[in-house]
Formats: structure tokens, sequence, C-alpha cells
């Protein structure tokens, strides 16, 4: 008989052997890939109290470092760098014999290059740089450039386009795009995103500003336990999950 339960992996070296296995990127793709990376839990919701740190395990932990490991560039909306306090890519000891060089250069996307985010940069050197959109105002990018910020403009045309013009200027094979969703979605709906890394956190968030199932301001989390899940030829993914997160 098949068998439908998942795979559980750990943190001992066969299952990191797995985890960086299976965040290879798909072959036929062609560098530079801009691969995507989100958690949220199982009903969708995205941040807990303003941040998505507060829906991780350590399992999630494992795959986002990975996914950092692998990455030349770590591109990130401005909306999260000030809201989870970005500072410079450090490679985890994990995946340390995995990567050799320096860590990846964080990239923090702006329209408007607003003084918070200039603020928040400088100081960073040049691990954390800033991509304005075409047509910027030219003043703010003098001006962040004043402060020490290395600002790179985009070039005109299509957000994903010119990401990747400037990834190859920059010889980046793999940008890790950590989000937030706003900027996720837009480059998904330009067809600029190759792949999706998604982890869904064991559990259902009821009520607050971000759950689809609002009931109200209140925050209800429920845990839950993966028991079963397979995929189909059309390539969805089909789960049961234990509600209370008990072992039977
Ligand atoms: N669950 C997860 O996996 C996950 C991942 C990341 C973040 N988050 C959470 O999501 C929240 C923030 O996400 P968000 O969606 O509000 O913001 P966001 O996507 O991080 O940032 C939006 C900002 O990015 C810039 N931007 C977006 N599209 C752009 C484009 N085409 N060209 C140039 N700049 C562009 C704009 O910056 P300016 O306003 O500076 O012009 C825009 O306001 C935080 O609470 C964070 O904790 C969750």
């Amino acid at each position: 008989m098949r068998s439908t339960r998942p795979p559980v992996l750990d943190d001992d070296p066969e299952a990191l052997d797995a985890i960086w296995t299976a965040l290879e990127p798909d072959p036929a793709l062609v560098p530079p890939l801009i691969r995507a990376v989100m958690i949220s839990s199982l009903d969708g919701t995205t941040t807990v109290d303003g941040r998505s740190g507060g829906l991780g395990t350590p399992t999630d932990r494992l795959v986002y470092t990975a996914m950092r490991a692998r990455a030349d560039l770590v591109l990130v909306g401005s909306g999260t760098a000030l809201a989870e306090g970005y500072g410079p890519a450090e490679t985890s000891p994990v995946w340390a014999d995995r990567r050799p060089g320096p860590p990846p250069v964080v990239l923090v996307l702006t329209r408007t290059l607003p003084d918070a985010l200039v603020e928040h940069c400088a100081g960073s050197g040049d691990r954390v740089r800033i991509a304005a959109a075409h047509g910027v105002d030219i003043d703010r990018v003098r001006a962040a450039r004043d402060r020490g910020v290395t600002v790179h403009v985009l070039g005109p045309g299509p957000t994903g386009a010119a990401i990747r013009s400037l990834a190859a200027h920059l010889h980046a094979d793999e940008v890790d795009l950590e989000g937030g969703p706003r900027l996720l979605g837009a480059l998904l709906a330009e067809g600029a995103v190759d792949e999706l890394v998604l982890s869904l956190a064991p559990e259902v968030i009821v009520g607050g500003e971000d759950s689809p199932l609002a009931t109200g301001p209140a925050t209800t989390r429920v845990p839950m336990r993966v028991a079963a899940a397979f995929s189909c030829p059309r390539g969805g993914l089909y789960t049961r999950w234990v509600v209370g997160g008990r072992r039977p």
C-alpha cells in the first residue's frame, strides 16, 4: 500500500542533506533565478503581532537559512525590512560548509526611498543596499548615498525584469525573495517569480487583523499536526491535519 505519511525531517546530518537537496532549484530554470520564500498558517495568515517570526518552527528556520545560504542576493520589500528590522545576512553555521564565500547582500526594494529606510540602512555598510524603482526622486538617492548607503536605481519597465537585470549585473545567479506579501504578490502577478518555497505553520489562526477566519480582534491559535499529505498529477497538495496537535 502507498503511504501518505509525509517524512519527518529533524536536524540530523541526513535530514540536513535532504532539506538542502529539496531546495535545489528546478534544473530547467535559467539564472538569474528569483525564488520566493514565505510562511503562513493553514488559514493563510502571514503575520502574528505584525511579524512573520511568530509563525516559525525550528524546521522553518532551517529552510529559511538554507535559502539564504544558497542565495547571492536577498531581496525584500521596504515594508518588511522596517517591520522585521533587517540587517546584514549571516550564514547559519548549520549550512556554512555548503556555502563558500561571504553571505548574500540584502537588497531592500523601494519606490519612495523614505527617510526611515535610509536611516535603517545607514551603518550597515555595503551588505544592506537599497534598490530604488526607476523614476525615484534623484535628490533622495543623493541624500541616501551621502549617508553611506549604496543605492541601485532600477532600469525602466516591469520590476521583475529590472531586478533580474540588476542581479545579472551583480553576477548573482540566485535571488532569495523574502517578501513581504505585497511585493511577492506584485512579482507573481508580473510572472517574475521562478519558484515559491512555502512553509505551512502547524496551526490555524482565528481572528485578528490578518486572518481570513476573522471573528473579531482577539486571536485564538489552534495547533494542528499533519497526518497525511499527497500530491496529484495536476500538482495540488492535499493534506489531513489532526486538530489540537495531539499524537494518536
Ligand atoms: N509570512 C511571511 O512569509 C512574511 C514574509 C515577509 C514579510 N512578512 C510580513 O509582511 C509585512 C510587510 O509586508 P508588506 O506586504 O506590507 O510590505 P512589503 O511587500 O515588504 O513592502 C512593500 C514596499 O515595498 C516597496 N515596493 C513594492 N513593490 C515595489 C516595486 N514594484 N518597485 C519598488 N518598490 C516596491 C514599496 O516601498 P516604499 O513604500 O518604500 O516605496 C512598498 O511600500 C510585515 O508585517 C512582515 O512581517 C511576512
